[in-house]
């Protein structure tokens, strides 16, 4: 069953509202007074001082949809799921409930609320770091088992797969960084054949598509320190979903790029270049002028300008691969109307949204 963007936004803010968490508006993409990173990559850039302890004017509960750039993803965009830019549902406990309300809450969403069939999703946990003395996540095993999650659809990974901070796995995280152990929820599209190329056998953090992770619940409890760990004040939760990873489920098509938040673009791409999406040697070029053309427009509208350094350096690496790839697709130099025209279609799906 198809499920469209706006539907699943509604569905997400009635959920958390009903179960007593208040929206906190999402920041630009471009973080003001942060030094820390160009660009907003999570919903929780917002949220590190009261992860870290500050209390929020909201409350303990807090939920939004938080636009994201990803500029490290630049050079992955181009299969049927990578974007640079992409939209965060997000859900944060601050020292109220924990793994067990987060974990079931999350589970009740998919399958109560979006109707997931439970036999294509499967979870994974933390198995533990020894060299930095974290325990194995065993609470998340047991409260999977105990939501009906069968054996064989719990994994268990390392640190780097299922430990999450803005710096990565424990060793690469500076002191006074906020970090924890996570649980991920992946979609299985039976569709997709097991491809060898990525190893002997298929699992949810297996490259070859045929798994892809829809939620990921972070267990925000610890700090790193110069000796090492230490618990933070209060246990909280950071989750965070992508918006078109879920429709993509929802609708099992595992092609990103064929939902309504990138269709319109991609129809108008074919419109201009006369040549169909279906075709392989188009498909790629179509689905990074897509993603490029939707991060550019949406940087632009923050107040990004194309210059040679930082985020408008970023910007105009966005703009190069652009008209690179366009005169790739048709063939020759397109037309200031008809570019008017794949940008009106990003303008209108986010209506009411970002426009
Ligand atoms: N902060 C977590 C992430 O970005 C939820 O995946």
């Amino acid at each position: 069953m198809k499920l469209s963007h706006k539907e699943l936004r509604k569905k997400f803010f009635q959920f958390w509202k009903a179960r007593d968490h208040k929206e906190v508006p999402p920041i630009p993409l471009v973080p003001q007074n942060d030094p820390t990173t160009l660009f907003t990559g999570s919903g929780m850039q917002q949220l590190v001082p009261n992860l870290l302890g500050a209390p929020h004017p909201l409350g303990t509960r807090v939920f939004n949809i938080q636009p994201c750039f990803r500029s490290q993803d630049i050079d992955e965009v181009g299969d049927n799921r990578h974007t640079t830019f992409f939209e965060m549902m997000g859900n944060w406990s601050f020292g109220d409930y924990f793994k067990k309300e987060q974990l079931t809450w999350f589970w009740q969403f998919l399958t109560k609320e979006l109707k997931f069939n439970e036999n294509l999703l499967y979870v994974t946990v933390f198995a533990g770091d020894k060299k930095n003395s974290l325990p194995a996540d065993l609470e998340s095993r047991k409260i999977w088992k105990d939501l009906g999650v069968a054996k064989n659809h719990i994994y268990e990974y390392g640190p780097e797969k299922n430990w999450w901070s803005r710096a990565g796995v424990p060793d690469n995280m500076p002191p006074g960084e906020p970090g924890g152990p996570d649980s991920e929820v992946f979609f299985e599209f039976t569709q997709i054949a097991h491809d060898k190329k990525f190893g002997d056998h298929c699992h949810p953090n297996c490259d070859c598509g045929r798994f892809m992770e829809i939620g990921n619940s972070v267990f925000m409890q610890y700090k790193k320190t110069d000796k090492g760990f230490e618990e933070l004040p209060k246990k909280n939760v950071d989750f965070g979903g992508g918006l078109e990873r879920i429709i993509a489920a929802k609708s099992n098509d595992p092609d990103i790029f064929r939902s309504d938040l990138y269709l319109p673009i991609v129809e108008a791409l074919e419109k201009i270049s006369n040549k169909p999406y279906r075709e392989n040697s188009v498909k790629k070029m179509m689905r990074v002028i897509a993603d490029h053309l939707k991060a550019a427009t949406l940087l632009i509208k923050t107040g990004v300008f194309p210059s040679n350094k930082e985020r408008g350096y970023f910007l105009r690496r966005l703009l190069r691969r652009i008209t690179i790839k366009l005169l790739k697709l048709k063939g020759s130099l397109i037309k200031v109307e008809d570019l008017d025209m794949v940008v009106d279609s990003i303008v209108e799906m986010y209506k009411g949204i970002y426009f």
